[in-house]
């Protein structure tokens, strides 16, 4: 029986932000061996990467089309691999290495148009492989707690959401003068390389995510305006969503709101209670039952364990985990889903608690529907 497994990376390279939290979050379980990888555009900073995470020479690869080709026939083959390039490049990627049978975790969002989108999903569902989408919050052990006690209806039905995501590291390119050094050193500011937004691609798929991961409600239509302050791309979104069931709620995301450096808070309301988590402060969750006052639930602590969710904690109570083992909690997951296929066994509903390619697709028609918004001035519908 197989017990560990081999991944690759695309991206990732000593200089990039995300693909080393993925290295880490894949080290903290010892289930998983990075051998392979396509590290960086620039060759010489990929070979570098290779070496520093001693990756063969004979698997460091130029580009991921090569990769993809001489992975799929080794007999060690590795088992999955993970995507941490620029937007732009998601959708390629992926489709090369499903269409090699090789697994893969994508960073968000999936790729550029909603047709990319359901094209991956038809080739991994066609395909069975796995293919997940890592939407870091929804790693989160007080984020996986709100979910059940809504689920366990702690806080009755549901009647309004709020949900914000603000940082400010873009407030520099509000002066026109900054504007073009901002777009040719920030990929995420330029179409080419992050697609039809930028705020609402980066961090509003976010905000739209966690609530769909702990509501379970969907989207039926939207309403959007969008700020540019100049730039080719959105830095600050509003919006108001109307949720199946009539529920309604607002979604603000902004890199331009001074003071604020990543926070990701949602509000979930019901007619018993409400839920609060706030991004910078994971490990803590607040909860106000109906006529009670508001109480701060511990990650770790005995209470928090009573629920199912509360067991996934990692570190005793009052020893702060944070985003990386959000990482860590969503490839624990998708480690279990890899080994037990390949080991014939059966899965379970925790077991594939994490994000997939269905979410990824509705990530893209989020970005889309909310630019489409602002740019008619008007409400859409979510799925016509
Ligand atoms: N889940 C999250 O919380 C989270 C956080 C940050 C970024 N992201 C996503 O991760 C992705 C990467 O973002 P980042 O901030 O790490 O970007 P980055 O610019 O820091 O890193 C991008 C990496 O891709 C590499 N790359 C570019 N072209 C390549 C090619 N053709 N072949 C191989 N490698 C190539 C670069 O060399 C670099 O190593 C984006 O899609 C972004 O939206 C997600």
């Amino acid at each position: 029986m197989k017990t560990r497994l081999t991944y690759g990376m695309v991206g990732g390279d000593l200089k990039a932000f995300i693909g080393d939290v993925h290295r880490k979050a894949i080290g903290f379980d010892t289930r998983a061996i990075l051998v392979a990888g396509c590290f960086s555009s620039d060759e010489k900073l990929g070979k570098e990467t290779a070496e520093a995470y001693k990756v063969d020479p004979s698997r460091t690869y130029k580009d991921y089309r090569e990769m993809a080709e001489k992975e799929a026939v080794r007999e060690d083959k590795i088992d999955w691999v993970s995507i941490c390039t620029p937007n732009f490049l998601h959708y390629e990627i992926a489709k090369t290495f499903l269409e090699k049978g090789i697994n893969v975790v994508c960073e968000k969002p999936l790729c550029f148009t909603l047709e990319e989108a359901e094209e991956l999903e038809r080739l991994a569902k066609e395909k069975n492989l796995v293919f997940a989408i890592t939407y870091t919050y929804t790693g989160y052990t007080m984020v996986k707690v709100a979910r059940e006690m809504i689920k366990k209806g702690k806080i009755g039905k549901i009647i309004n959401i709020n949900v914000e995501y603000a940082q400010d590291w873009l407030v520099d390119s509000l002066n026109p003068e900054n504007q073009k050094a901002t777009s040719l050193s920030v990929w995420r500011s330029d179409p080419k390389y992050s697609g039809i937004s930028n705020c609402i691609g980066d961090i509003g798929t976010h905000a739209e995510n966690i609530v769909h991961y702990l509501t379970g409600l969907e989207i039926k239509k939207l309403v959007c305006t969008t700020d540019n302050y100049g730039m080719a791309l959105d830095l600050n979104a509003n919006m108001i969503i109307e949720y199946e069931n009539g529920v309604r709620g607002a979604l603000w995301c902004s890199q331009v709101a001074c003071s604020h450096l990543n926070g990701l808070v949602v509000r979930i309301y019901g007619d018993k209670g409400s839920l609060i988590w706030r991004q910078e402060h994971p490990d803590y969750l607040e909860y106000t039952p109906i006529g009670g006052a508001p109480e701060l639930m511990a990650r770790g602590a005995g209470y928090t364990k009573t629920y199912d969710a509360g067991n996934l904690s990692r570190l005793p109570v009052g020893h702060p985990e944070g985003l990386i083992v959000a990482f860590a909690n969503i490839y624990r997951n998708v480690i279990t889903t890899i080994l037990k296929k390949e080991n014939n066994e059966p899965l379970t509903e925790a077991d594939t608690d994490f994000q997939n390619v269905s979410n990824g697709v509705d990530g893209v028609r989020f970005i889309h529907k909310a630019i489409e918004s602002s740019q008619k001035g008007c409400w859409v519908n979510y799925k016509d």
